[in-house]
């Protein structure tokens, strides 16, 4: 393949997994179960982009999967998307499913599909928070790939063997002690916001006083890699266990800690409410059902989720669309230009709090699920 034997899609595939392996001393490549490709949005890969994938010819070798797009592909004109816009948005996701990639467009695809990674299994998956997931709740083993190793590693099969595949690298770097009760994933987003900004791309252990449940670690594991670098985080006394324990940082993290993220980010002035980042699970759906319940939603809100699941339960999407509320699949807050519009977005998740100003030019709030609906529904 790297001498182009097997065409010129292969050799520039393996060239690109070649280059990165000397990067990092990687001795041999390994095999991987499944990958998940970032750099779906048109507003993020632009023309130049849209052009490399429009060149690359055959099928990819494991099941790959992509990462959310500028938009929902099919309520992209309710969104404000310019027709221009959407034209390149899909003629990307047309380029990748030639290649034979799922365009079902998720950051969660392990709330939708448990086939593509299981505890020890390889991966190339590149969105930060699926990656966070992926090796510290799943407990398999990926980088956080760019988009175009990602794809490389999809065509070839396989990545370089370095980085968080090996133990040595799993090793916690950071002991965190949470001295706060944590209730709800945006508390979680809040100490990952905290966390990540403290230990930047080491390897945190959390010391909690509460059990996190799949949402929460989600939540987690978003925020840390995006106001940090962390792709691998261990929790005191889960099932995933670090490979030994070496020195540590000792770190401690408040209540007033957690509170100065809120406090810091009031939701006061919003014309946006954007929950779903990363993109609500089934049960998320159903607690935001729940709290619209009944009621009529005056400030936009969207509700971002994986279109998988949001047709798994047609019956929720009918309840929170019902308030006025919209469902909005393939797409997120942070990834998609429908952003740009508004002036503060109110967010209950740490990692759209570190990306929306930078990636958005919106200002970000921040406050837990009551609050955005509160918010939502008061319209103030
Ligand atoms: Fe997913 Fe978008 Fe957040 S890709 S993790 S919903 S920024």
């Amino acid at each position: 393949m790297y001498q182009g034997t097997d065409g010129e899609t292969l050799e520039r595939a393996m060239q690109i997994l070649v280059a990165l392996g000397d990067i990092y001393g990687a001795d041999r490549l390994v095999q991987v179960r499944s990958v998940q490709i970032a750099g779906v949005s048109f507003k993020n890969i632009g023309e130049a982009g849209l052009e490399w994938i429009s060149s690359l010819q055959g099928q990819v070798a494991v099941p790959s999967i992509l990462n959310p797009a500028g938009m929902d592909l099919c309520r992209w004109r309710e969104m404000g998307i310019e027709e221009e816009f959407a034209v390149q948005q899909f003629r990307v996701v047309e380029a990748y499913r030639r290649l034979g990639v799922s365009v079902e467009c998720t950051c969660t695809p392990y709330q939708l599909y448990a086939s593509l990674a299981g505890q020890g299994d390889h991966l190339a998956w590149s969105e930060s928070s699926a990656v966070a997931y992926a090796n510290s709740v799943i407990g398999a083993r990926t980088n956080r790939e760019g988009g175009p190793s990602a794809l490389a590693a999809a065509l070839v099969g396989k990545t370089a063997l370095y980085g968080y595949h090996l133990d040595q690298n799993r090793v916690p770097t950071h002991s965190i002690c949470v001295e706060a009760d944590l209730l709800e994933a945006a508390d979680y987003g809040a100490l990952g916001f905290s966390a990540g900004r403290a230990v930047g791309g080491g390897v945190p252990i959390f010391s909690l006083n509460c059990q996190p449940s799949p949402d929460h670690l989600k939540a987690l594991g978003a925020a840390l890699a995006a106001s940090g670098s962390v792709a691998l985080y261990y929790v005191e006394g889960a099932d995933l266990k670090p490979p030994w324990r070496d020195r540590e940082e000792d770190i401690i993290i408040t209540k007033e800690d957690i509170q100065h993220v809120y406090q810091e980010h009031p939701a006061q002035g919003a014309d946006l409410i954007a929950l779903g980042c990363p993109h609500c699970s089934e049960a998320e759906l159903e607690q935001i059902a729940g709290l619209l319940e009944g009621q009529r939603v005056r400030t936009d809100l969207w509700i971002c989720t994986a279109r998988g699941i949001a047709e798994r339960r047609p019956d929720l999407v009918r309840r929170i669309e019902a308030t006025g509320a919209r469902v909005l699949c393939d797409t997120c807050m942070v990834v998609s230009p429908a952003t740009e519009r508004y002036r503060r977005v109110l967010v209950n998740s740490g990692k759209a709090l570190a990306y929306l100003p930078g990636l958005c030019g919106t200002q970000a709030a921040f406050g837990n699920i009551e609050c955005c609906i509160r918010h939502a529904v008061g319209g103030s």
